[in-house]
């Protein structure tokens, strides 16, 4: 089976090549229809632990950004734990993080006083698609620098996490409130979810500014039904803030999923200044509507002072069939009060975000959008072209929830873990044995030096250096011969020359055993002969010797071994 599906894979790569279109085009059937599953996986060998979800890369192209990392948080009922994910632009593993078996959302790079953090919120996300929870932000060695609460003793909700140039975070709350149900048809008053915006200082933890959606808006202004809730614990969450932004000017931003519309608010007064798309609309469209007719939208931002970008759903689950999924960007006018359409951002497989889903502009203009429910994002050119479309897990569960990701961003990032590298000896399919090397979150290895000695001991001069390979990918692996010393272990190299860390030796001899054991491994095969096996122990035993003999020569090298001149690759 797996046969008949990479044929169909090298039949479309074929014609995506006649067609000579400008990005490269490779779509996997097979992936696409769950031959590897549903939530198909990359094993490293050295980090069997990791769960990383195995892309598609659909479309690719070179005017993709290359610079920037992607930051995303797959999770779902396909997924065994939510993670924190970082990759490279080729799609390279670069740092991967459960936490705690908690949910986790909106991976972001974020600075404040000067040094950048990793920002994510984890927590139970199970309180009617919004979150009790936590704001994490971790430091370029992944320790946690701080833990984020909304103020006064509120719950951080899970949708946005903004730290501003000024020290404070703009953060979104959701609160139960008993509100007189009367305008949509109950009785009695009953349970509401209030949506906050909050802007907290993140030095002392206490709100600067605090807006409430229920002050400034009517039950009846949603497109949400009632229905059963307003009842019991049952809240009726009629507005359903997720993004907050703030503007040059001092005031808010924030997006409302169903009210379908924007609301800006002055930041002084927590007066509303207008409102754009939704019942309340006070917009004159001079695109035919399609500027102000986005529903159930994500991230709303400034882009510019007169521009705003969002990501539209156009659809929820309740709702599946009203519109297409499109990243927008609208010029408003807020003198002349007009809304115009300057770019729609359309996915080529025409993906139904039906929840979730961000818009970002990246510094060089491109756009990235993550498609929330679905495990897609694309990035395009800023005019709309698309340059680079990225499954993370198989197009036939899109919409189901098993993969996705709430938000997909790029950023720079520098990650110097605390762990060690990880290493493992193994055979690869195609039965050589190999060191494999990892390390999980470390930006700045550029190569690697596999080092042995016949003493477990860390003092440098019993240490030689057996090769030396540059960095590929998230793993690395060197081909291991059949002689080797006893121990073995991987050092890594930052480009400048300096040693940034080193794994704990393997007992190779031990490995061997274990391997023997495990994998059933006998010493009639071709790769590892009893007779390779002998040479290897007859060479391990002269390595010995010469060793010994060398002890002095040793003791004349420079100390910190690893700082010898780097040999060019
Ligand atoms: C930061 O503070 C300055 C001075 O008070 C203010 O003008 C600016 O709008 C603030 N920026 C943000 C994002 O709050
Ligand atoms: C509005 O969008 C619809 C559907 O996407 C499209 O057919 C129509 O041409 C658009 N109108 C304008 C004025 O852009
Ligand atoms: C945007 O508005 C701010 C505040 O009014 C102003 O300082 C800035 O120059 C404007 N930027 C552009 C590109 O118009
Ligand atoms: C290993 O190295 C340590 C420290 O240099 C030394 O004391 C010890 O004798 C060595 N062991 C062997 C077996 O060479
Ligand atoms: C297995 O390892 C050997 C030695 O490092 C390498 O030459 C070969 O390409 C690898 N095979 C596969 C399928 O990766």
């Amino acid at each position: 089976m797996a046969m008949l599906w990479s044929w169909a894979s090298i039949f479309l790569v074929a014609i995506g090549g006649v067609n000579g279109a400008p990005s490269m085009s490779s779509y996997d059937f097979g992936y696409e229809h769950n031959a590897y599953g549903a939530h198909p996986l990359t094993v490293f060998k050295s980090a069997e632990e990791l769960e990383v979800p195995k892309l598609d890369m659909v479309q690719s192209s070179k005017s993709c950004e290359s610079s920037l990392y992607t930051l995303f948080t797959p999770r779902g009922g396909a997924t065994h734990e939510a993670q924190a994910t970082i990759i490279d632009s080729s799609g390279d593993l670069v740092w991967t993080s459960g936490w705690h078996g908690q949910q986790i959302y909106n991976l972001m790079a974020q600075d404040y006083k000067g040094e950048r953090y990793l920002t994510f919120w984890a927590g139970n996300d199970a309180v009617g698609g919004h979150g009790a929870g936590t704001v994490f932000m971790l430091d370029k060695n992944y320790n946690i620098y701080k833990e984020v609460r909304a103020a006064y003793g509120l719950d951080a909700d899970l949708h946005d996490f903004r730290i501003t140039e000024n020290g404070t975070a703009l953060v979104t709350v959701y609160e139960i409130v008993q509100h007189d149900l009367k305008e949509v048809g109950k009785n009695h008053a009953g349970p509401v979810w209030d949506c906050l915006i909050q802007e907290v200082d993140l030095e002392t933890g206490l709100a600067v500014f605090q807006w409430r959606a229920l002050d400034h808006w009517r039950l009846t202004d949603s497109y949400r039904d009632i229905a059963g809730d307003g009842e019991g614990t049952h809240a009726y969450d009629f507005f359903h803030m997720n993004s907050i932004d703030k503007d040059a000017r001092g005031n808010y931003l924030t997006s409302s999923r169903y009210m379908h519309s924007l609301t800006y608010i002055n930041g002084k007064t927590g007066e509303v200044i207008w409102i754009l798309g939704g019942k309340r609309n006070m917009f004159r469209d001079l695109s035919n509507g399609n500027a102000t007719n986005f529903a159930y939208q994500h991230d709303a931002r400034f882009s510019g002072n007169d521009t705003i970008t969002i990501f539209d759903n156009g659809v929820d689950d309740g709702h599946p069939d009203i519109a297409p999924t499109r990243g927008l960007r609208v010029k408003i006018d807020e003198k002349a009060m007009t809304a115009e359409v300057v770019t729609e951002y359309l996915n080529p497989h025409k993906i139904h975000g039906l929840s979730q889903g961000s818009f970002q502009t990246l510094p060089n203009g491109n756009v990235i959008l993550g498609y929330g429910n679905s495990a897609a994002f694309t990035e395009y050119s800023n005019n709309g072209e698309v340059l680079c479309d990225t499954h993370f897990g198989p197009e036939s569960m899109f919409g189901t929830g098993g993969i996705q990701s709430y938000r997909v961003y790029k950023y720079e990032w520098h990650g110097y873990p605390t762990t060690t590298p990880s290493t493992a000896i193994r055979r690869n399919s195609s039965r050589n044995w190999n060191f494999y090397v990892s390390w999980n979150g470390a930006t700045e290895v550029s190569k690697w030096v596999l080092q042995g000695s016949d003493n477990i001991t860390s003092a440098d001069e019993h240490w030689k250096e057996l090769a030396r390979t540059k960095r590929v990918g998230f793993e690395t692996a060197f081909e291991l011969h059949t002689s080797y010393p006893k121990y073995l272990r991987a050092v890594a190299m930052h480009s400048e020359g300096h040693m940034l860390g080193m794994s704990t030796p393997i007992d190779t001899l031990a490995v061997e055993d274990q391997l023997t054991s495990i994998e059933g491994f006998t010493f009639t095969d071709n790769d590892l002969s009893m007779t390779q096996v002998v040479m290897g122990l007859g060479g391990l035993f002269i390595v010995g010797i010469l060793l010994r003999m060398g002890i002095s020569a040793w003791n004349n090298r420079p100390r910190a071994y690893w700082r010898l001149p780097t040999k060019p690759n």
